[in-house]
């Protein structure tokens, strides 16, 4: 593989506290030097003047919907797209057919990706057998196999009795357990969330307590055990107050928010289009701030895309047949961009929040930075190039997204996955050196 020479961009990498001009090479895989001028000419370039360069984006929450559901997603498009997207390592969520729950599912995955996948794919195995809520998985056999995480997404833990052996079985492991928290006796048969607009439509509502009940009853049960939780998309200004003050007490909690959580708002349902449909449901504008404020005070540490690729026919039916789920992979960025040209979020913590901040729940150093001897993972953006959301160009087989037809300013030029090139728009030219 010819060195790679990454020239004048906008290098910012928030693990470093670097935001300046310079270039990068690549060499053999690695981030090999930083500064201006190169100690050698052998290499291809890619100009980025007037870009940012920073480091492959990590995705702590996905869908890769392999094995089972293809027709939604693969571990091939679901890469390519993530690879759009600027993404370079995706953790993918268990709830496939069959369930990540045992070491050959994690396997076969792996494998998968190996061959078929463009970036780095780390799963994620079940909580409970069958994603059922009764049963533990074997969780050291799952941590064996290389799970960087537990979760039954996509259902929430409902059992406080199992939740509590999860998390002391994870303090014992080290890995984290991520809760879909929803207290189904109040979301049942809810559509959307709870409020004026659920009712003007007649759509049964999903109100912001089925989330905060249960985020109240893992946190009582993070301070019992030891064990570390995480909150999978977090969507209330209740759920933030809650874990702040968690946090503030020091129980072991992290917390994830989506782009879509943090920029859209339940108005987006209001012609029932199923594909602002997704769970948990989209909220309001006073949601929206309180999940920025959160950002902005760590009480929130990651922004993870939630990522959920639906085929057509999973959207194109009644609201109340609708499956949930938008696909975030090509969009999130560009979504992401809003808060920081409406100077609500800096850039910097922007990507602090998809680089260093989840490579530390990965525990891993070697991810989320431009440190020389890191494996070259990075993200080339343009901050102000406008384009056009059209699903029918996404790479996802996912075309499910409230944002078709939106105008984003903000989009990936390149993405460099271990030194190659795993995406490239077709305005940045590689010069062959
Ligand atoms: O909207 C959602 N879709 N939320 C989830 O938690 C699961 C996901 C899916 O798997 O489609």
């Amino acid at each position: 593989m010819r060195p790679l020479f990454i020239q004048d961009g906008r290098i910012i990498d928030p693990s470093q506290g670097i935001d300046e001009v310079g270039s990068l090479l690549i060499s053999e895989g690695k981030i090999s030097w930083r500064g201006e001028t190169p100690p050698q000419d052998d290499y291809d370039v890619l100009r980025a003047e007037g870009l940012i360069v920073c480091p492959g984006f990590i995705d702590f929450h996905c869908h890769l919907r392999q094995p089972g559901f293809e027709e939604k997603e693969t571990i091939a498009s679901g890469t390519q797209a993530a690879a759009r997207g600027g993404f370079t390592t995706v953790c993918c969520m268990p709830n496939t057919n069959p369930p990540l729950e045992n070491q050959s599912a994690i396997d076969y995955v792996k494998a998968a990706a190996a061959k078929e996948g463009v970036v780095r794919v780390l799963p994620i195995g079940c909580i409970s057998k069958g994603r059922k809520g009764e049963e533990l998985v074997e969780m050291a056999e799952l941590a064996q196999a290389g799970v960087i995480a537990y979760s039954d997404d996509g259902n929430p833990v409902s059992s406080p009795r199992l939740m509590r052996q999860a998390l002391d079985y994870s303090r014992a492991l080290g890995l984290p357990v991520i809760d879909h928290c929803e207290e189904t006796a109040l979301s049942k048969g809810g559509q959307m969330n709870e409020g004026a607009l659920s009712a003007k439509l007649e759509l049964p509502g999903i109100p912001a307590a089925a989330e905060e009940v249960m985020v109240a009853r893992d946190l009582v049960l993070a301070q019992l055990t030891g064990g570390h939780l995480h909150i999978a998309h977090v969507s209330t200004e209740g759920s933030v107050d809650l874990i702040r003050r968690a946090k503030e007490k020091g129980i072991k909690i992290t917390a994830e928010v989506t782009p879509h959580h943090l920029t859209l708002t339940e108005e987006e349902v209001n012609d029932y289009n199923t594909n602002a449909k997704v769970s948990p449901p989209l909220r309001t504008k006073q949601d929206n701030q309180a999940l920025i404020q959160g950002l902005m005070e760590n009480v929130i540490d990651i922004i993870a895309t939630d990522h959920a690729p639906h085929a057509e026919a999973d959207k194109q039916c009644e609201f109340a047949l609708a499956a949930s789920g938008i696909s975030n992979f090509e969009t999130a960025l560009g979504n992401l961009m809003r808060l920081v040209h409406d100077e609500q979020l800096p850039l910097t913590t922007l990507i602090a929040k998809l680089t260093c901040e989840p490579a530390k729940l990965i525990k891993d150093n070697n991810l989320g930075t431009l440190n020389t001897g890191a494996p070259a993972d990075i993200t080339i953006f343009d901050l102000y190039k406008e384009w056009v959301v059209d699903p029918k160009t996404f790479a996802s087989k996912g075309k499910n997204t409230p944002l078709a037809g939106s105008v984003l300013k903000g989009k990936v030029m390149a993405t460099i996955y271990g030194g190659n090139l795993v995406y490239k728009d077709d305005a940045i030219k590689l010069e062959e050196g």
